[in-house]
């Protein structure tokens, strides 16, 4: 039964969450920190700063989708163009990573993730997410603000864009095989879209660490957008001057455009947006403009075209 008119913080996790699924304190800084850390996670600083009431700032206003389906119906193209690349992806190394921020910076850095993570402000975040294909889910992710990523990061007056690099691995991607895809996956958004409130970086989800089919050990959620640009896996973030070339935009540039926002009244040139189906109970439910968060992402496009999910 959807939910309306509640305000977010005010919201019951109860009534967002199925049976079964309630994060405690200790579980969501495990999922967040991606299992990497070890023993004593929870001494770090990050553990102060966790208030559980953040899993319902962003109020989904819909039940979240079993872990289940999450974790077996998945887009991530290194591991084949099917969706049940589940099992294959479980081959993906994801310890040691580290993640380097370079470009417009006052000081470029390559830092091991859970290095990264200790310095981060941990939290919950149970948003939408609605793939360009039409589907939707309700995902309970881990990790931090995109933002504080950037404060960290210190650009410079010149940067204007984010540019994020994703891993290849070629003994254990079978898709990379396939050379007519312009690898590695790749995705960028403006400074602006960076440091919005929503643009957030995922470590975990359901309290566990991300797993590989999912991303894992860090990919970024932006909820308003298309799933394609949320790029899974990252192993570089640069700050640079121009919109950096995408992925899908190089393949398909008319219908992966670099803003993708989700968007009813746009069609995709070869289906309709104007519903998505939920994944688990094939519900179908209207679209909303910016995934229906445009109480938080709509001034950042004021200006621009209603026609912005085509516009680059
Ligand atoms: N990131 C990489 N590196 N490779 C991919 O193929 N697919 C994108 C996005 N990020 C993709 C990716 C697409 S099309 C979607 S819809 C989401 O990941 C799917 O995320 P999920 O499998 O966690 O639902």
């Amino acid at each position: 039964m959807p939910i309306i008119n509640r305000h977010g913080w005010a919201l019951p996790e109860s009534a967002v969450t199925p049976a079964g699924f309630s994060l405690g304190r200790r579980r969501l800084l495990e999922g967040a920190l991606g299992g990497a850390v070890g023993g004593g996670l929870l001494s770090g600083a990050a553990s102060a700063d966790v208030p559980a009431q953040n899993a319902l700032r962003f109020d989904p206003g819909r039940p979240v989708t079993p872990e289940k389906t999450v974790f077996t119906y998945n887009n991530y193209y290194e591991f084949g163009s099917q969706k049940s690349i589940w099992r294959a992806a479980q081959r993906l190394r994801l310890s040691p990573w580290s993640l380097t921020i370079d470009g417009l910076v006052k000081k470029p850095l390559t830092i091991a993730l859970p290095d990264l993570i200790r310095r981060m402000p941990i939290e919950q975040r149970i948003y939408r997410h609605r793939c360009v294909e039409a589907w939707a889910m309700t995902v309970p992710w881990q990790g931090f603000a995109l933002s504080a990523l950037v404060k960290l990061a210190e650009p410079l007056g010149s940067a204007k864009f984010l540019a994020f690099t994703t891993v290849e691995q070629k003994d254990t991607m079978p898709g990379l095989v396939e050379s007519w895809y312009p690898w590695p996956y790749r995705e960028g958004v403006t400074m602006a879209e960076a440091t919005n409130e929503l643009a957030f970086l995922a470590t975990g989800l359901y309290g566990m660490p991300l797993k590989p089919q999912n991303g894992g050990p860090i990919r970024l959620v932006l909820p308003w957008k298309y799933g394609f640009k949320s790029a899974k896996s990252l192993i570089r973030i640069s700050f640079v001057e121009k919109q950096p070339p995408t992925f899908w935009s190089f393949i398909a540039p008319n219908e992966y455009g670099f803003w993708a926002n989700v968007n009813p009244a746009v069609p995709h040139p070869r289906w309709s947006q104007a519903y998505e189906r939920l994944i688990g109970t094939n519900q179908r439910v209207p679209t909303r403009i910016y995934n229906g968060y445009g109480k938080w992402v709509a001034p950042l496009y004021a200006g621009m075209p209603k026609s912005i999910w085509l516009y680059r």
